[in-house]
């Protein structure tokens, strides 16, 4: 079976997006790969977490994961700093890294326009790509599913794997990023603009409550802007509260608001209604198991401590065989 990786910040809760861009291929993934996922909490620090807050956030999301179905039987979930080979292959891969590669990052450039105004660029800002190659090469996986946003990070994983091979001998396997064919590989926010996420909080989290989804479907999210009256068709094609009901409705049902959203026979608000009721109906049962397992804090903290201990026996092999092909001890 060939090696799965994919790592998530335990930034706050998990929300719509990151669920359909990533974690649900994560859990159906399972059946067919060696599937390593990671709270990657070294990461989180680039964003100046608050000491006290990161253990109740890593615990938060470790029980979403596990509450969407993520199976600790068929995959290993952990916590990245519970191996720290992840920052010790972060920098030797950071020797073969150009800067240049890194400046060109979007995702430094947009994340460093948000901490220059809170005017503090971090140099882990920076770097963070090279962890995240590290990150994915300590376990030599092939395959990584993500979000469409995260398809740079990995191109440059794939030239870190060039340059290490070029200089000290075959190593690693270039990684291929696993990513969804179809709106789901880049959810956009309620806004209808900007990428879901909870940073411009434009987004649906699994945290909040169904009465919250409703409001902030049914009030806050924008369709299509050109329908200014109830008399106008609408123009399904351009509505994102279409492109939702893509992701959590019925081909029928779908059909039939599509139909009637053209002949101006529903307005919007029944059309969002209809998707806030179907979006609460998705994410009720992943609630309830994650009520479930918050009784069970401890539980959570075994299958990570467990996990952790079982992928940090891999993160050394590999370390042994790098350590030893670069020259050190
Ligand atoms: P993070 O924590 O921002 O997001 C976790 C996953 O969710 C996807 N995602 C989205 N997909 C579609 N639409 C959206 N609006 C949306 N928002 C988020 C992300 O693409 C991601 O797959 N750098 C990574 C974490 C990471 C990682 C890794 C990933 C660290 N090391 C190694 C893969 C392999 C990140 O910040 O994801």
């Amino acid at each position: 079976m060939d090696t799965l990786f994919s790592g998530m910040q335990p930034t706050g809760s998990m929300h719509v997006g990151n669920y359909l861009g990533a974690i649900e291929s994560w859990v159906d993934l399972q059946e067919r790969y060696r599937c390593v996922y990671c709270i990657v909490d070294y990461h989180a620090l680039t964003g100046q977490v608050e000491a006290g807050a990161m253990q109740p956030t890593i615990l938060e999301m470790a029980t979403w994961l596990l509450a969407c179905g993520i199976d600790p039987a068929k995959s290993l979930l952990f916590v990245q700093s519970d191996v720290p080979e992840h920052t010790e292959l972060g920098w030797i891969l950071s020797t073969v890294t150009p800067m240049g590669e890194l400046s060109r990052m979007t995702q430094f450039k947009e994340k460093s326009k948000q901490a220059e105004l809170a005017s503090f660029v971090n140099t882990g800002l920076y770097t963070y790509p090279i962890l995240q190659a590290a990150d994915i090469m300590l376990y030599k996986a092939k395959w990584v599913p993500v979000g469409e946003d995260q398809r740079q990070h990995l191109e440059l994983t794939r030239e870190i794997t060039r340059k290490f091979n070029a200089r000290y001998g075959d190593t690693f396997p270039e990684c291929q990023p696993l990513i969804k064919d179809d709106k789901r590989a880049r959810v956009l926010g309620l806004d209808g603009e900007a990428k879901m996420s909870k940073s411009l909080d434009n987004h649906l989290a699994f945290t909040h409550t169904a009465d919250e989804i409703k409001h902030r479907v049914t009030r806050t999210m924008v369709s299509d802007t050109q329908r200014a009256r109830l008399a106008d068709p609408g123009r399904p094609e351009v509505c994102n509260v279409f492109t939702f009901h893509g992701f959590f409705s019925g081909t029928e049902q779908r059909a039939d608001i599509e139909a009637k959203c053209r002949t101006a026979q529903i307005g919007c608000f029944h059309c969002k209604s209809a998707l806030a009721e179907n979006v609460n109906a998705r994410l009720g049962p992943i609630r309830e198991r994650a009520e479930v397992l918050r009784k069970r804090p401890d539980d959570v903290r075994d299958v990570l401590r467990d996990c952790g201990l079982q992928v940090r026996a891999l993160a050394q092999v590999t370390m042994d065989e790098v350590r030893s092909r670069v020259g050190l001890r």
